[in-house]
């Protein structure tokens, strides 16, 4: 798809609207609420997630990543969302990485929400913004997610929102320090969408 691209992604094509929520790329404006959500949700995430390097929450940090997430999107490898309530605060972050053209038209789904917000539904409905955002704007044909068989709250989500479980991966991916085994999980773009979500607040 790049290779045909002739200017790279104008904002509006990266902007996601969802149900009370709104994905957008992250910007060096939204440094000093990343790094303070994710800081007091350190021991929230941290068993779920790649260790984090020493100087992750520090603005130079900050800036390499959005530096490595333009060049990625301009390639069409990720697409790096935060996700904000309609008010404008942050909640969390949700990427749609390696992305795989050609006969595969894949890509592959993570996500966290800041501790304050988890359990209101907030990431139920980012996801479901997001799906139809991979299925339309990027026209891909698949969504994969992986997560470590204990993770109820994110298998529960991915079952919701029509995720299958394909397959379990022994010691897929370095999760906080350690090769962890994963179960697999993918969406078909021709699946049935999910059912309505119930409001919680
Ligand atoms: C997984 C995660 C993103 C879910 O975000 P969230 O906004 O709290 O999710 P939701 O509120 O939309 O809930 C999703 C489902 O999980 C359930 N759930 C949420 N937290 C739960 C918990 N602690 N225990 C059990 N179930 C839980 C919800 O009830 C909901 O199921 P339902 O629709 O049947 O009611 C969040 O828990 C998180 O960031 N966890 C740590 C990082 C992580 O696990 N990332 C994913 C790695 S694969």
């Amino acid at each position: 798809m790049a290779l045909f691209r002739l200017s790279p992604p104008s904002e509006s094509a990266t902007f996601v609207r969802g149900e009370g929520v709104f994905l957008r790329p992250p910007e060096m404006r939204d440094f000093d609420a990343w790094a303070g959500l994710r800081e007091r949700s350190r021991a929230f995430l941290t068993p779920w997630e790649p260790t984090w390097p020493g100087d992750d929450l520090t603005r130079a940090s900050f800036r390499r990543r959005l530096r490595r997430h333009q060049q990625e999107i301009e390639n069409d490898e990720a697409y790096p969302f935060l996700v904000f309530r309609d008010d404008e605060s942050l909640l969390g972050g949700l990427t749609l990485g390696q992305v795989k053209r050609g006969v595969v038209q894949a890509a592959t789904l993570g996500y966290w929400i800041g501790a304050p917000h988890a359990g209101k539904g907030y990431m139920s409905r980012a996801v479901r913004a997001v799906i139809g955002f991979a299925f339309g704007a990027l026209r891909l044909h698949r969504i994969e997610a992986s997560c470590l068989p204990h993770n109820v709250a994110s298998t529960r989500l991915l079952e919701r929102a029509g995720f299958q479980r394909e397959g379990y991966a022994r010691a897929y991916l370095r999760i906080n320090g350690a090769w962890q085994d994963h179960l697999l999980y993918a969406l078909l773009e021709t699946d049935p969408p999910p059912p309505p979500l119930v409001r919680r607040e």
